[in-house]
């Protein structure tokens, strides 16, 4: 991802009124008390300046909130460092998923859990083990703190902070595992498809309630028709009528409860059987496909989801 904000998403913001929105998707623009965004500062979402001026995050009373001092005295995980253009100062926070909570966690004021990023990881094993947030999404890389012409730093790594999450293929490809054996079943051709959880730390999918993992079979007999059937896994939510939610702004706002809810958990392993009425004989190509599916807000299709997994077998 990159850390600022998308144009549109910040024109969905806009339109949504803001104040609510701002405080995890600009949030310096509620610091300096900008709803109106007309400061350069509130339109690059969230920067440097924004995690590295956080000093601690409480649970007061309901959501998760940082405590940010902005001041010339920077915090973050070294500790015994110093740097020429300011001060700085350690904080064992910024070592703990906590500090990703304030945004990652959020219960709506009528109630409903929007984001459980945070408590879903909790309460997975990866928690117990004391695998924070930070070993997935900011794992260590070769670099330099500082660059070396201003100062020769002592350490060789530095936290990835790309925070690849669902736009990356590759932490996508190390999530979902699966595999398709297939067989006959009273005359039909039965698909059973093992689909695991196996990277991600949380459910998936996680984080915005419009997010969906979506597995498509399909079976193509060579005279005849192509049969297809899919299976989603998502929240859906409703608002206080029992009516639909349909979009992130609503999901914030008006969002009451949940209505159901099929994501795979941490480590979960799953087997979804799919039966076609092809008769016995028929060479049959069978193609399952995995997409990921981001927010109906999204522009272009390539931004709405992408496909990073098929199998494909041929079988009688
Ligand atoms: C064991 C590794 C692991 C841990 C621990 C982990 N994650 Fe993830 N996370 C992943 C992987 C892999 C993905 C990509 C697959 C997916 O989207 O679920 C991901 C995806 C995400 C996404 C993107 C969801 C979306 O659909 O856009 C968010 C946000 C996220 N993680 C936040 C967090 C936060 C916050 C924590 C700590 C509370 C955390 N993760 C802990 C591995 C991890
Ligand atoms: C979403 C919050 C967030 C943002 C935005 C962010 N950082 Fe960090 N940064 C962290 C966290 C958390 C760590 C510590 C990770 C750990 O120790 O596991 C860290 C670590 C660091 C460190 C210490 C060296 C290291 O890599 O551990 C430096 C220096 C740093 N960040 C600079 C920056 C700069 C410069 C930017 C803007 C380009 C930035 N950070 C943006 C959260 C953030
Ligand atoms: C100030 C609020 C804030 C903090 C603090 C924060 N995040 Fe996020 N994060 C966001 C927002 C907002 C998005 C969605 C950005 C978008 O889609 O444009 C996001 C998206 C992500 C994604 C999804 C990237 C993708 O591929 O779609 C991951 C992974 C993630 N954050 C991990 C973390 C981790 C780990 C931490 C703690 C070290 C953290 N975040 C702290 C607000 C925050
Ligand atoms: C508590 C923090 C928080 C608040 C408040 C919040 N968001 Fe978000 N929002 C996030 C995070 C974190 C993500 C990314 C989750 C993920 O990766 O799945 C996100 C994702 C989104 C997305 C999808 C972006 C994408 O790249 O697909 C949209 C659109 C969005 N939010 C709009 C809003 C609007 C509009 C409001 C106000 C009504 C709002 N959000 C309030 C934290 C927040």
């Amino acid at each position: 991802m990159t850390l600022g904000l998308r144009l549109w998403c910040l024109l969905a913001l806009a339109a949504a009124g803001a104040g609510v929105c701002l405080s995890c998707h600009a949030p310096l623009a509620e610091l300096v008390q900008d709803a109106a965004l007309r400061q350069k500062v509130s339109w690059e979402g969230i920067t440097c300046d924004y995690c590295h001026s956080l000093r601690d995050v409480t649970f007061k009373g309901g959501n998760p909130k940082a405590e940010i001092v902005l001041s010339l005295e920077k915090t973050g995980p070294l500790k015994d460092t110093f740097a020429l253009a300011h001060k700085t100062r350690y904080s064992a926070v910024h070592t703990s998923s906590l500090i990703c909570a304030p945004c990652h966690e959020y219960r709506n004021s009528l109630g409903l859990p929007v984001l459980t990023t945070y408590s879903e990881w909790q309460n997975s094993r990866y928690a117990k083990e004391g695998r924070g947030c930070q070993s997935c999404h900011m794992y260590q890389v070769a670099g330099k703190v500082v660059d070396p012409k201003v100062r020769q730093s002592t350490g060789a790594m530095a936290n990835l902070h790309q925070m690849p999450g669902s736009h990356s293929l590759e932490q996508l490809n190390r999530t979902i595992k699966a595999q398709m054996p297939a067989d006959r079943e009273d005359g039909q051709l039965r698909i059973s498809v093992e689909v695991s959880n196996a990277a991600a730390g949380h459910y998936v999918p996680t984080g915005s309630p419009m997010r969906q993992l979506v597995l498509e079979v399909t079976a193509d007999p060579y005279s005849g028709r192509q049969l297809r059937e899919e299976r989603v896994y998502r929240r859906t939510l409703a608002d206080s009528q029992g009516k639909p939610v349909e979009r992130e702004p609503q999901a914030f706002l008006r969002g009451a409860k949940v209505t159901s809810d099929n994501r795979l958990t941490p480590g979960e392993k799953r087997i979804e059987t799919f039966r076609f009425p092809v008769p016995a004989g028929t060479q049959t190509q069978v193609q399952a496909t995995f997409w990921y599916y981001y927010s109906p807000l999204a522009q272009t299709e390539s931004q709405q989801r992408v496909t990073f997994l098929t199998l494909r077998r041929l079988v009688k």
